[in-house]
């Protein structure tokens, strides 16, 4: 029995996708992480945490391929009410072509300041992070955090996919909490979500 049109056509873009995700990999393996696109079951789970009638704008760093930025969208976001930062100029074409309407920025998240361009002002209802940690020294990771909470109501979070056991940024060194969000088998590699929230709330 041969696969229907449509699947073929699913197949076909996802094959496209994994593609031009190793693509990005061979380009830049260390910024990239994974080898393979986030799964859509890891993209909803991360998406679920956003709450899109807060009225905020969302914030997404390391979007590649934009599964997780699909999964956003799907949530409920309005393209408008979602900025996305991405490193690489190709992957940033990318979701250009795929997701117009949506804030994309070419740029470094770890910059968030120079990179969004607006002093520290806009406030985000909550922060999707892709953008692989570990190859950065644990004070630098501590840093990343505590810029994205300073861009966040206290008591919302911010959620990080990593694919070590631990969480990429230890507890107790700064003014916020851990929490291990989930564990989802079905990503290559497994994945683990943590979430970040001021613990001065
Ligand atoms: C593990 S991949 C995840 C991509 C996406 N979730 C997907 O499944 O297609 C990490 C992404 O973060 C991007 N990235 C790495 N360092 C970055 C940085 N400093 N600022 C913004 N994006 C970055 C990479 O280019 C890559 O697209």
């Amino acid at each position: 029995m041969s696969a229907s049109p449509q699947r073929k056509k699913k197949f076909g873009s996802r094959f496209d996708e994994e593609l031009r995700f190793f693509k990005g990999w061979m380009d830049g393996p260390k910024a990239v992480g994974a080898i393979i696109p986030t799964s859509s079951i890891t993209a909803r789970r991360m998406a679920s945490v956003v709450n899109p009638a807060s009225g905020l704008p969302v914030l997404e760093l390391g979007p590649g391929t934009g599964v997780i930025t699909k999964a956003i969208l799907e949530r409920g976001v309005k393209p408008e009410k979602l900025t996305a930062i991405e490193y690489s100029s190709e992957f940033f074409a990318h979701l250009q072509q795929h997701y117009p309407g949506v804030n994309l920025i070419n740029g470094d998240a770890f910059d968030l300041d120079k990179t969004l361009g607006d002093e520290g002002k806009t406030q985000f209802d909550s922060v999707i992070s892709a953008v692989p940690l570990l190859n950065f020294p644990v004070p630098e990771r501590v840093a990343y955090i505590e810029k994205l909470l300073a861009r966040i109501p206290s008591g919302r979070p911010v959620i990080q996919i990593t694919y070590g056991p631990k969480s990429p940024v230890p507890s107790g060194k700064g003014d916020y909490t851990v929490e291990h969000f989930d564990f989802v088998l079905r990503n290559i590699p497994p994945a683990q979500l943590w979430i970040y929230r001021r613990a001065s709330a």
